[in-house]
């Protein structure tokens, strides 16, 4: 399912819609977010964050790899993988004990493995002075979530 995204804004608001097509139970679901520097993946995990309740800042995770949020509708990870190197570093991090919440995982790409692990996969791209986003099912519960998405799109 494809969405433009013309400005920040339009960003943010996706970010909300995702959330509110989640189940109300976050524990256990994975989203990768790809898509180069400045294309707007923080500001997608901070909207989706700040929308589940937390009304705080949203730093980045580049140097702690993962900030907790704890939250109404249960944990939320935000996780940055960008520093990460090697698939094994994710042990390390505690990737394994993250899976009581949700996992919103910046640069998957240094873990390839991960995408057989996951819901969903967002890619958000460049789009003159706006952007596109791609938003895809890597599980069945991944694909429902795109497919009820997409009753709201087109
Ligand atoms: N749909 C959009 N169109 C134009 N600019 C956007 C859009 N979404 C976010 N931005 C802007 O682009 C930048 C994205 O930064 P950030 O979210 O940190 O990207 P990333 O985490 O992918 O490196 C921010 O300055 C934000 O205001
Ligand atoms: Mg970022």
């Amino acid at each position: 399912m494809k969405r433009s995204l013309p400005d920040e804004t339009a960003t943010i608001e996706f970010g909300r819609e995702l959330l509110d097509a989640l189940p109300d139970n976050l524990a256990g679901w994975t989203i990768l977010l790809s898509g180069e520097l400045g294309a707007g993946k923080s500001t997608f995990a901070r909207a989706l964050i700040r929308a589940a309740g937390h009304d705080g800042a949203v730093p980045s995770p580049t140097y702690t790899l993962v900030e907790p949020y704890h939250l109404a509708r249960g944990n939320i990870y935000h996780v940055d993988l960008y520093r990460v190197s090697d698939e094994e570093e994710l042990r390390y991090l505690g990737w394994n004990e993250l899976d009581d919440g949700c996992r919103l995982v910046e640069w998957p790409d240094r873990a390839p493995g991960l995408t057989s692990q996951a819901d969903l996969s967002l890619t958000l791209r460049y789009d003159g002075d706006g952007r596109v986003a791609e938003l895809a099912g890597l599980s069945d519960r991944g694909h429902g979530i795109v497919l009820r998405l997409s009753q709201f799109t087109d």
